[in-house]
């Protein structure tokens, strides 16, 4: 089977594959009867070590469209909270006989790690600072829908990079696409050595916002800052928030996009996260439904005997 652990290393094709395959549940999704059989019998576990809103409740409302039967283990009501290791978590819920597992946990490497033992195709709902793969396709599915060619596209993605798995995952994916990808960061938050991953790196928003097509602001992760330097967030406002001011320097079109949770007043005013036409968050979680239904029906298709995706 195949897992979807990182968008690293997938070819263009397989991205707009996935995406091409979530535009048919975009307009199932918007009909009154949302369901479709595909995925009967089969039984898919959300396992989810971190908190989530998004993510965990996509993933599920995208297995029931399906007709899967969906469970959820949430870590802190579960035997981790006694002390059981990640692999015999894992274990446990291989011996359960799950179809598809999706896991989402605060380290780097842990999905992989799981994916490693288990008999049935993992899908990766977050890992530490690693990678959020539905989250870069089902920002790629969002930028295609309302701009079209990624080659003819610069992207600028602003904030914390350095503890961003959406980052990371939109970067490989929006490479891979062709798009001219920006990112800008105080100091303290931009990796080292960034630039190997094929994009601008600018301290600058002013500049990196010049011109921009896209403008994708990420939250401000405190919970994983371990001694960095930050501004306050007063001063982080005044030099990364993007107020409508600074809007006013990409492209007059340019279009906001943010993963949440966002940090209103922080990292985004609600002026700019709220503007008609111009904001695409909603749409972003919209689209998060439509790609996780299309990435559980694509994983499990080999174990349904049905041609897959290899
Ligand atoms: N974008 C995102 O991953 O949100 P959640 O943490 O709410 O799932």
């Amino acid at each position: 089977h195949r897992d979807l652990t990182g968008l690293a290393g997938l070819a263009p094709w397989e991205i707009l594959f996935l995406l091409d395959e979530a535009e048919q549940w975009v307009e199932l999704n918007r009909q009154p009867h949302k369901r479709a059989d595909r995925l009967a019998g089969l039984t898919i576990i959300n396992a989810f070590f971190e908190n989530s809103t998004r993510t965990l409740l996509s993933f599920e409302i995208a297995g029931k469209r399906l007709g899967a039967d969906v469970v959820n283990m949430h870590a802190a009501q579960s035997s981790v909270k006694k002390g059981e290791t990640l692999i015999d978590t894992a274990m446990t819920l291989n011996a359960m006989r799950a179809d598809a597992i999706v896991i989402r946990h605060a380290s780097s490497g842990a999905v992989r790690l799981i994916a490693d033992k288990v008999d049935c195709p993992v899908l990766n709902a977050g890992d530490g600072q690693h990678e959020h793969p539905t989250q870069g396709l089902l920002d790629a599915l969002t930028i295609r829908r309302a701009k079209g060619d990624f080659g003819k596209l610069t992207v600028t993605i602003c904030g914390d990079i350095l503890h961003s798995r959406v980052a990371r995952s939109n970067i490989h994916c929006l490479t891979t696409l062709g798009a001219d990808v920006r990112v800008c960061a105080p100091p303290a938050l931009m990796p080292a050595g960034i630039e190997a991953m094929k994009v601008t790196p600018f301290h600058d928003f002013d500049a990196a916002l010049d011109g921009a097509d896209v403008v994708m602001m990420l939250r401000l992760q405190q919970e994983r800052m371990s001694g960095q330097f930050i501004p306050s967030p007063r001063e982080y406002r005044h030099l990364y928030g993007l107020t409508l001011e600074r809007l006013a320097k990409a492209k007059p079109d340019a279009l906001v996009m943010h993963p949440g949770p966002m940090n209103r007043g922080i990292e985004i005013d609600s002026t700019v996260a709220d503007l008609a036409g111009r904001s695409a968050i909603t749409t972003q979680v919209e689209m998060g439904v439509a790609i996780r239904m299309a990435c559980l029906d694509v994983l499990t298709r080999r174990s349904r005997g049905v041609e897959g995706w290899a």
